[in-house]
């Protein structure tokens, strides 16, 4: 299975929101990491053929999939970003639901239902109403609703966004369970959702695909430049104000700063492997666009 894109572009009057991208994705996770603004979610509804692009062609298996049509939409699930969720149904009533939107016959639509509310964890308050789950519940039906017609490619637009550290990971799990043989494309703008489940990250910025690579392959771009420094309050105080300081924190009468820079700060500092957040950190404080102390972007 293969899904190529093959210089996509979209554009919107003057605005080039995604440009000349080019990737192949064979079975894998594959983590969309940008600020707001990026493409990432112009990107995704390009391959999910919810939009038509400027130029340039997505291809599934070697077919054009403006041709493959239906057959293609019917590999396909996908979470939007601002997904409505029907707050007067319940989580049963709603994928029963979805899925004859989708056209799933209905006894197959039932056993899958149950079959999935249990996987997404949600089998116990399959009777409650939309409107009382909480927003890790609503992301997790979402994500449910999306694997209705078991897709092969699975685009999940900010799938995190508002969960917990708890549903945070079970949300993880939940990817890496389904991901086998699949491919997951998933967009976020915060760099912990990504840097444990996904193979391959594109790091997006202004349409474009500014890094890419395994997470061990982009953050060996800033190798060596990672620092990890214990100083007083008023050094740091000076610290934070001249160098990207990713993580701050006190020990006793001290702070220890975690800093990325090239050169060594302070004398003292010690290297320690870098990290997709300093990477980050890296290449947008860089560009003047970040505030260091953002742990996202
Ligand atoms: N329908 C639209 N009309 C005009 N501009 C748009 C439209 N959709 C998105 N854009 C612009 O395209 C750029 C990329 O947006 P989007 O794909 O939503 O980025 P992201 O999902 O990474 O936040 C932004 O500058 C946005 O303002
Ligand atoms: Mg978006």
């Amino acid at each position: 299975m293969e899904l190529r894109i093959d210089r996509l572009t979209k554009q919107y009057g003057s605005k080039i929101a995604v440009d000349r991208l080019s990737a192949t994705l064979t079975p894998g996770v594959y983590g969309l990491l940008g600020a707001n603004g990026a493409g990432k979610t112009t990107l995704m509804r390009l391959i999910c053929d919810i939009q038509s692009a400027t130029t340039g062609t997505v291809y599934f298996d070697n077919q054009d999939i403006r041709e493959a049509g239906e057959m293609y939409r019917n590999c396909l699930g996908y979470l939007p970003q601002n997904f409505g969720y029907y707050p007067e149904f319940t989580a049963y009533k709603f994928l029963l639901y979805m899925a004859a939107l989708k056209g799933i016959p209905k006894m197959t639509a039932k056993t899958k239902t149950l079959e999935l509310l249990k996987t997404v964890g949600l089998l116990e308050e399959k009777n409650k109403k939309i409107k009382t789950f909480s927003g890790g519940m609503k992301r997790r039906l979402g994500i449910a609703q999306a694997m209705l017609n078991d897709p092969q490619i699975l685009i999940l637009d900010e799938p995190t966004a508002g969960l917990d550290p708890k549903e945070r990971v079970k949300f993880r799990n939940l990817i890496s369970s389904f991901s086998q043989d699949k491919i997951v494309i998933l967009s976020t703008h915060i760099v912990s959702d990504i840097e444990y489940i996904a193979d391959w990250i594109f790091v997006m910025k202004d349409g474009k695909f500014v890094h890419q690579g395994t997470v061990e392959e982009i953050t060996g771009e800033i190798d060596g430049y990672v620092w990890e420094c214990d100083v007083d309050r008023r050094t740091a105080d000076k610290m934070i104000a001249e160098y990207n300081v990713g993580n701050i924190k006190n020990r006793g009468e001290d702070v220890v700063l975690r800093i990325v820079s090239k050169e060594k700060p302070i004398a003292g500092a010690v290297q320690t492997e870098p990290t997709l957040e300093d990477l980050y950190l890296f290449y947008f404080d860089e560009e003047g666009e970040q505030d260091g102390r953002v742990v996202s972007i």
